[in-house]
Formats: C-alpha cells, structure tokens, sequence
C-alpha cells in the first residue's frame, strides 16, 4: 500500500497545540507537509493564552524530521486570522491545507447565557473558520489548489442540551463547508467537515467507561485522507470518532403535495409525510428545488405521500 504522502505542501492546523488539532499537526507534518501549528493557548473557555502548548507540538514535529512553526494568533478576528495565514505564506511560501479545528466551550442553558458568552463561541467557531478560510481563498484559488478540512460537531447537527451558542456556530460551519465547497470547485479548493468524538479536555468529564477508546490521534487519519490530493470528494461531513468514520447526509421524505393544502389534510397525511422509509438524500438545494419543480410541473394534485 502506497503511503499517502503531502511532501511539499503546506499546512495550517488551528488549535493545534491540544487536543485534536495536535495530532492533526503532528500527522500532517508526519507525512511531509510544512505546518504551521496555530493555538493561542487558552483556558477551555477561551481566557489567557500561553505560547507553550504550539511550541511544544512544533518541538515534536521536528524532532520527528519534521518541518513545523509556532503560531499565537487569535483565529477570531479577521486581522488576527489573516496573519496567521501569513505566516503560512511568508515562511513557506504557499498554502495547501487549511484545518479549522479551534475551539472553545462556554455552555449555558436558554435561561442563563449572555450575549457575551454566545458572542465569543460564535466568534471562535464560527468566525474563526470563516475569517482563516478568507484570508486563504485568495492563496488557494491563485495556486488553483487547496483543501480546507472544518469542524462541526453532532451538538450543531441534532442539538443538545444548553449549547445553543455552540451548536449555532458548529451549525454555520456546516452550511459554511458546503458554501465554500461550492465557491471552491472552479478553482480545485474542496472544503469538507468532521464531526469529531475524542478524548480531550473538552470532553473528559462526558465520556466514561468509552474514553479510553476515543482517542485523539484516532480522527487524524481522515482529516490527512480529505487533504489528500487524490482525495476527490468536497461539500461532505463524516462523524468520526474511535475508529469509525461514516457519511452524515441530509435526507428528505416524499413529502406531501396537494395544491388545495390544508391543515386537515396534512394532519391526516402526517405520519405518512414523517416516514422516512422513502426519505432521499439531497445533495444540492437544486436537487431539493428540483422535487418541487417536478410536482408544478406535472399538476399531480394528488397527496404524494399517499402514492
Ligand atoms: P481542546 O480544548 O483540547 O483544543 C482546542 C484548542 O483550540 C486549544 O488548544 C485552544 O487553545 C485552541 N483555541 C481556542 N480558541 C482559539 C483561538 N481563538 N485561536 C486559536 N486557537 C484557539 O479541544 P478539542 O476537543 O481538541 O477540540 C477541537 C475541535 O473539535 C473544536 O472545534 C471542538 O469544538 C471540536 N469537537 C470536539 C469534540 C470532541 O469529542 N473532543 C466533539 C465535537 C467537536
């Protein structure tokens, strides 16, 4: 078997000073990327921040032979993102990979948080995968080249309990992939995201008996396959996590059309519009537009989740 090798390219791995970022950094740079190991080095919540958790995982990409530098931006701010991609470009000169893996938690249920704990989840997350990814675009569609790997999280896929700040922005990242998927595909820039399950700070009170099973260093095979350049998909999200990697899809049922819709009607043909026995997976808002498209077109008034 052929070792999928990036010799050559360049990577950004943010928050890679812990956690799932570090063993992004440490396999990427493993396999021959140049990488540049973002991490302000902050307290979970984001307070303070330290140079040592970056340099030390640069300190052991090169003392694997590896080729690393230390970066202390702050991914929130698009001036602060912006150097962090520059210091991709002007100590190696180009930008292939970009992992948005930065993060931070401040949980609070709907009764108790403030708009400056909401603010700052949705500035890390959310602005901070938008604000690298900016300040990348103009690198990568020049070289004609890029792979851009988010991070989502099943709180932003299905929701949980008092993450409304965390779940708003890991559910923008999800809508951001797929938008920069689509602006990318001119240009050979693929953007996809994981939904990651590991074993790191921010998870260590939750994960019981499974924890030792959850290791970290167990994503960062798929964030190096999606960087890949043989690597040919973009616009997807996998959940990963101890080993398992699966594709997460968006699905839609039949549904139910009539052009005299009514409320009685859709109650009695609730359970059948609900079944997801025939659900399809979307892939593109064209497809989903396309359904209905269909039914207009045709005039079929009949209850399509009765046929
Ligand atoms: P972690 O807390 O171990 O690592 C996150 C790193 O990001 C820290 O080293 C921190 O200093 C850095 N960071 C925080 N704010 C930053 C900023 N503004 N600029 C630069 N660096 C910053 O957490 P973990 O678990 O490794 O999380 C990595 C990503 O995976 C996060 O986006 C998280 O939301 C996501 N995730 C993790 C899951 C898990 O099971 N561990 C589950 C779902 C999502």
């Amino acid at each position: 078997m052929s070792e999928i090798r990036l010799d050559g390219q360049v990577a950004v791995v943010t928050g890679a000073g812990r956690g799932l970022g570090r063993e992004h950094a440490l396999l990427l740079g493993a396999r021959g990327a140049a990488v540049v190991v973002n991490d302000l080095g902050g307290a979970l919540d984001g307070a303070g921040g330290e140079a040592s958790p970056a340099e030390q995982v640069v300190a052991q990409i090169r003392a694997a032979g590896g080729t690393a530098t230390v970066d202390t931006n702050d991914v929130s701010t698009p001036e602060s993102a912006s150097r962090i991609v520059a210091t991709a470009t002007e100590t190696y000169g180009r930008l292939d990979i970009l992992v948005n893996n930065a993060g931070i938690l401040r949980d609070r249920s709907m009764a108790k948080l403030t708009p400056e704990e909401i603010g700052s989840v949705l500035d890390v997350h959310l602005g901070g995968t938008i604000w690298t990814s900016r300040a990348a675009w103009p690198v990568m569609t020049g070289q004609g080249y890029g792979r851009i790997i988010n991070t989502t999280s099943a709180a932003g896929l299905f929701g949980n309990f008092g993450q409304t700040g965390y779940a708003a922005a890991k559910a923008g990242i999800w809508g951001v992939t797929k938008t920069l998927a689509i602006e990318g595909a001119r240009n050979g820039i693929q953007v996809n995201a994981i939904e990651p399950g590991a074993r790191t700070r921010m998870t260590e009170n939750l994960l019981g008996d499974l924890a030792d099973r959850l290791d970290p260093s167990l994503v960062a095979p798929v964030v190096l396959w999606l960087a890949a350049r043989e690597c040919a998909t973009t616009g997807e999200v996998y959940n990963v996590g101890g080993g398992r990697v699966a594709r997460v899809v968006i699905a839609q049922t039949p549904g139910f059309f009539s052009r005299e819709i009514t409320a009685e009607a859709l109650r009695d043909g609730w359970d059948a519009l609900n079944d997801p026995g025939r659900a399809e997976v979307m892939t593109t808002f064209q497809q989903e537009m396309g359904v209905l498209v269909g039914l207009l077109a045709d005039g079929d008034p009949s209850a399509v989740a009765d046929a």
